[in-house]
């Protein structure tokens, strides 16, 4: 019998999950989506559907909803592997509402896997973040760096999913975690990228809608780090190439014939990038105007992290591709997309 080609993506509405169907499509794969729209809507779906002219099974519902998935399981048949992406993600926001993110992100994992060992299922990729490791003593970090104290709710709930996940492994899963960087960017295509809900929190966003002029001006958070032009230290990755990742993850569950099996790999370029680089490289690359102000710290930021990826590199066979500059300009190219379909509204 030929194995199944399906792979459950829960969050494949949203921004990293719809990037990684595409490039789970691309390499023959069928990916069956789970998603409940709570922060995000059915524009990736479509934009996903222009860029691969394919139409992937979509069930609307949430993954803390036993009796969905189990109908969800029941009518698509043998999955080959479930790739976990329906989380909160908002720091800001978990430090406001902390029980609404560990009900979510946590519950939904827990009944996922419930629902997995009922249907005998054990292959699952977990989307984690370099938020399990705080502000690291080492950097850049590697995986085998403890976790510090969580510096939010939210990545506290990434902590425990990542404990959850090496507790049940022994029961017979085989687990992937990927520790994302920080993902930027949109598909060259400028079909799909980031969408956020209201005011963005996240830097590239909130950089591109100020460039549009949805917004005054950009505040920098803090320009008095200890780090060379005073601004924080990030590791920026394409999501096009955070969403190859998951094809690389996918085929080392294929290769490792362990029939248990748990590993973390942090998913970053391995270099560390300035707020105010990143702002430099965009108004350079795009040749836009960018007003910006210096502001104060933003509480809960970690000074400065970015990835040892030698390990994804290694033993995923994954590089990057695309440049922060081809980040700025796909992020840039799908933002005026936007305001222009929201003109023609
Ligand atoms: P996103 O908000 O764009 O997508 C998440 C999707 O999950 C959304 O479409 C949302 O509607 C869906 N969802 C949330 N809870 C659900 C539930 N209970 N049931 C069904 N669907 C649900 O976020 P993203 O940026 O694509 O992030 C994907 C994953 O990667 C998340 O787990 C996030 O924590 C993790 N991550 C993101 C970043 C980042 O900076 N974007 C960094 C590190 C890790
Ligand atoms: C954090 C987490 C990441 C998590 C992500 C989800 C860390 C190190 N990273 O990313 O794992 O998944 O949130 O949202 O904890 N900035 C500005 N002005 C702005 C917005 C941001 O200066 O208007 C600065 C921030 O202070 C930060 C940098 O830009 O230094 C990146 O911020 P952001 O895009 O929000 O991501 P992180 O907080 O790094």
């Amino acid at each position: 019998m030929t194995p199944s080609k399906k792979i459950l993506v829960t969050g494949g509405a949203g921004y990293i999950g719809a990037h990684t169907v595409v490039e789970l499509i691309a390499a023959g794969y069928e990916p069956v989506i789970v998603d409940n729209l709570s922060a995000s809507d059915r524009t990736l779906l479509k934009g996903m559907e222009r860029i691969t002219g394919r139409k992937p099974n979509f069930h609307e519902g949430d993954c803390r909803d036993k009796s969905f998935l189990r109908d969800v399981f029941q009518t698509e048949g043998p999955i080959q592997c479930v790739m976990h992406f329906a989380a909160f993600k908002s720091v800001g926001e978990s430090v406001q509402k902390p029980l609404l993110y560990h009900q979510n992100n946590i519950d939904s994992l827990l009944v996922l896997l419930d629902v997995m060992q009922e249907f005998k299922m054990t292959d699952f990729i977990f989307s984690s973040s370099c938020t399990v490791y705080g502000q690291p003593d080492v950097i850049p970090v590697n995986e085998s760096a403890p976790f510090k104290r969580a510096e939010s709710p939210y990545g506290a709930t990434k902590q425990i999913c990542e404990r959850i996940l090496e507790d049940i492994y022994p029961t017979g899963f085989r687990i992937v975690s990927l520790r994302y960087f920080n993902p930027i960017g949109a598909h060259p295509s400028a079909m799909m990228g980031e969408l956020p809900i209201g005011v963005p929190n996240n830097l590239v966003p909130y950089i591109t809608q100020t460039a549009a002029g949805l917004r005054k001006k950009l505040t920098v958070f803090g320009n008095d780090y200890d780090t060379p032009d005073g601004s924080c230290i990030r590791d920026f990755i394409h999501v096009v190439d955070l969403a190859r990742v998951h094809v690389k993850a996918l085929e080392y569950l294929q290769h490792e014939r362990h029939s248990k099996l748990y590993d973390a790999f942090n998913v970053g370029t391995g270099k560390g990038v300035s707020v105010l680089e990143l702002v430099n490289t965009f108004i350079r690359s795009t040749g836009v105007k960018l007003p910006f102000i210096i502001g104060p710290r933003r509480p809960g930021d970690v000074e400065k992290v970015y990835a040892d990826p030698a390990k994804a590199m290694d033993a995923l066979r994954w590089k990057t591709q695309y440049s922060l500059e081809d980040a700025m300009k796909h992020a840039w190219a799908w933002e005026q997309k936007l305001r222009a379909s929201h003109s023609e509204d």
